[in-house]
């Protein structure tokens, strides 16, 4: 046959390839022929022409049973290649469909707003045409939306302890520090012992509050009581407290991330802060995530690398030379590898 094994791209069919795959996994030309709704002769006929293609026989027909020879085998290998990359191919279009629209819908505790809008900015920019809706509330709210599966993701500074069984992916440290106002005799301390902050009015989150929860049990395992002057449900309502010189509190550094250098409140190096504690995303165990919602995930994992270098370069320009962690590093907060537990 002429051309025979030659320029087989532009003279094999796609049809045919599939014809003999079905033919080569059945072993049989009729399985072959009703697995793809073709009448026998049509099958026989196509894969006829397929090996005239090759220029070498594909198979031999024992009785009722097929056998490949070498260069059927080697085809067959080859039709296994490309159909699975069709089909990886496909898988990738329709993925890329459902993230051409549709809704996003997360919680989130109060930290994560300073953290959160902004690495949706730039998944917005990615996939413009995707809708974010965004809850801000405290982990005890959070962890009730969570139980009722209200939301696609939710982010929270610790993983839940109790209830439904979750995965949770870490995303990003969220490191606690202690907020004092400007000028405070205890700035220029090194190493704080914890107790010298009992003497200190003290302005607390409320009650179901993650960021409490996380003092409080510093507080407790050093059996230690701090002086609860005033309880508010907001990081910026503590903050301008702080900045007008009512008390100190310990907060999320992301809250300083707009100020920087020109934070209204001082830090304090005070023993077991900056508390390491890391950003997770969270979704009940076993829930089929959208496929927005999968790729935020991953987007989120990825943009939380910069974060901890953010929360380190912010770390030394609020802290004096010689203050804060023993190896000043924030980044540490989150783990690199995101093990979803
Ligand atoms: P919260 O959580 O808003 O409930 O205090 C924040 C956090 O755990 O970092």
């Amino acid at each position: 046959m002429p051309g025979a094994g030659k320029d087989l791209a532009r003279r094999v069919t796609l049809r045919q390839l599939k014809i003999f795959e079905a033919l080569a996994r059945n072993r049989s030309v009729t399985r072959a022929a009703e697995e793809l709704y073709l009448t026998q002769p049509t099958a026989s006929m196509q894969v006829k022409k397929l090996a005239d293609a090759v220029g070498m026989p594909l198979f031999e027909q024992i009785g009722r049973q097929v056998h490949l020879t070498e260069a059927g085998r080697e085809l067959y290998e080859t039709c296994v290649e490309i159909f699975g990359s069709l089909d990886r191919l496909e898988m990738q279009v329709s993925e890329m469909e459902g993230l051409k629209r549709g809704t996003l819908k997360m919680a989130v505790v109060t930290t994560a707003k300073y953290f959160a809008p902004h690495v949706l900015g730039h998944f917005k920019q990615k996939y413009p045409g995707i809708e974010v809706s965004l809850k801000v509330t405290n982990r005890e709210r959070v962890l009730e939306q969570l139980a009722l599966n209200e939301f696609d993701l939710y982010i929270m500074g610790q993983k839940p302890e109790e209830g439904i069984e979750v995965e949770a992916v870490p995303i990003a440290p969220n490191p606690l520090v202690v907020m004092a106002p400007h000028g405070h005799p205890l700035e220029d301390e090194t190493n704080i012992p914890l107790e010298r902050l009992i003497d200190e009015p003290f302005i607390a989150r409320e009650a179901g509050s993650g960021i409490r929860q996380a003092t409080e049990r510093l507080f407790d395992a050093a059996g230690l009581q701090p002086n609860v002057i005033m309880e508010l449900s907001s990081n910026e309502a503590i903050k301008h407290a702080v900045a007008s010189g009512l008390g100190i509190s310990a907060l999320s550094l992301h809250s300083l991330t707009l100020e920087g250098s020109n934070s209204p409140v001082g830090l304090l190096d005070v023993e077991g802060f900056p508390m390491d504690r890391t950003w997770y995303a969270v979704y009940p165990r076993g829930k089929k995530l959208s496929v927005i919602a999968e790729s935020f995930l991953e987007f989120m994992v990825e943009e939380g690398f910069n974060v901890g270098e953010q929360m380190d370069a912010l770390l030394a320009t609020l802290l004096k030379p010689g203050q804060g962690s023993s190896d000043g590093s924030a980044a540490k907060a989150a783990s690199p590898a995101p093990d979803r537990s």
